[in-house]
């Protein structure tokens, strides 16, 4: 069954034909800052993070809900989050600066690495936040300047999976995680060192909608565990089953049944940690995309109609400097005409962008109603990799982002200006 969009994203609302946006009409937001303009609803975030912390807790007592902040690192955001009780996954020393900054407590950090630079390391463990090793050397790196208290190790649980070959990060092609003999040496050697609490993480990919590569790949995991407890008499603190989930882009896609997923991958966690003799550790996922991809939706205001022999186009204030995604990995984003939500879908567009490439295309082939110059278009689902990825790419001063709170709203990060190209540019006299 094909759904109507406005049942996926609930900060949504028809009034006579234009959107509200948490009961704000967004026509009126965009005459006080301007566009490209990313909206966030508060409501939505502890929505989204209340659901799946009721669901999972029902099924196992002891859970932690890491927010990765690389989805979207707003402060309030972040802020918004750490009131709701989560814990957070960070992937650089910036994450954790604006983790720290928005009152995270350090032992609530877990940072997750690739390819980390030994004074990054040092900063991190200086920072008493929890590190999860990715490969030998940075565990020896690290043991050089600290032996920590805690340490995870990130394995690689042979199954990836996710929305783009980009973002499966599990499974022999990838970067990531440790293969079993350097995972056993890693443990042997922390233990070795005097390292007293132990983690244990995955993360298989990104996007997943389909939850038995995840059932699968943490099952694997659980059997690694059980393997390093086995050879080095190590019990866990903690296990990780990494972000992932998925949510509906498109109308013909489907929620993830959470209740269903919490009762499978619980009921494997908890049948295996007994029968594996793990102790009884915590159960920790990472969620970026589920809990606030739907928080958000980027405006943008449609500047040209060019018509071809071939195609329509609708040329508007947002390109790939400003959402990505659709540019690097062909999604889909669901667009609405903000002010003409009654008229009939009748024309086929190419949503594009203003920047000087080709591929700066944000819908193609697009149902929409007829466009005109001056329209202003909702592109949904913005809140996930949305502002997290842009750029000043041809010197374009980055989006505002305002929030939304109880039909209030407040200006969260301002718009950037000419200036901002300038930050740190020096010329040479
Ligand atoms: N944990 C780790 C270690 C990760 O690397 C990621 C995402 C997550 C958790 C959160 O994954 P999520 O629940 O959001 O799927 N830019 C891409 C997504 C890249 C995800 C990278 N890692 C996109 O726009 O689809």
């Amino acid at each position: 069954m094909v759904r109507n969009m406005f049942e996926f994203q609930p900060s949504l609302k028809n009034k006579d034909g234009h959107l509200l946006f948490d009961n704000i009409n967004v026509e009126d937001l965009v005459k006080e800052f301007d566009t490209p303009l990313y909206l966030i609803s508060e409501k939505r975030i502890r929505d989204k993070y209340r659901t799946l912390h009721d669901i999972l807790i029902q099924d196992y007592d002891k859970i932690r809900i890491y927010y990765a902040a690389k989805a979207n690192s707003n402060l309030n955001v972040l802020k918004i989050l750490r009131t709701e009780g989560a814990y957070l996954d960070a992937v650089s020393p910036g994450e954790i600066f604006l983790a720290l900054k928005a009152g995270f407590l350090p032992e609530r950090i877990l940072f997750t690495g690739t390819s980390v630079r030994t004074d990054e390391l040092n900063f991190i463990a200086d920072s008493q936040v929890t590190v999860n090793i990715d490969s030998y050397s940075e565990l020896n790196r690290l043991l050089n300047h600290m032996i920590p208290k805690t340490l995870s190790v990130r394995i690689n649980p042979k199954i990836g999976s996710g929305h783009h070959d980009h973002c499966i990060t599990a499974g022999p092609e990838t970067k990531f995680g440790l293969w079993e003999e350097v995972t056993l040496k890693t443990y042997q050697k922390a233990k070795e060192v005097g390292v007293e609490k132990f983690g244990i993480h995955m993360h298989i990919g990104s996007g997943i909608l389909k939850i038995e590569s995840i059932l699968l790949a943490f099952n694997n995991l659980l059997s690694m565990a059980k393997k390093i407890r086995d050879k080095i008499n190590i019990t866990f603190e903690f296990i990780d089953m990494g972000g992932g989930l998925g949510v509906p882009y498109k109308p013909q896609e489907k929620e993830i049944d959470l209740t269903l997923f919490s009762k499978k991958i619980l009921s494997l966690f908890k049948r295996k940690i007994t029968e594996y003799n793990l102790g009884n550790p915590f159960f920790c996922l990472e969620p970026g995309r589920y809990l606030v991809s739907d928080s958000s939706i980027l405006l943008t205001s449609v500047n040209t109609i060019k018509v071809t022999p071939f195609k329509k186009f609708v040329g508007v204030d947002v390109g790939f400097n400003t959402l990505l995604r659709p540019s690097m990995y062909g999604s889909y984003h669901h667009i609405l005409v903000a002010n003409k939500l009654n008229s009939p879908k009748n024309q086929i567009y190419d949503v594009v962008g203003p920047i000087c490439e080709s591929g700066d295309v944000i819908a193609k082939n697009r149902q929409l109603p007829m466009v005109e110059e001056g329209d202003l278009l909702a592109i949904l689902n913005a809140g996930a990799y949305g502002f997290a990825m842009s750029s000043q790419y041809n010197s374009r001063p980055r989006a505002a982002e305002v929030l939304i709170k109880d039909k209030k709203y407040f200006l969260s990060r301002k718009r950037e200006t000419f200036n901002s190209l300038l930050l740190n540019q020096q010329i040479e006299k």
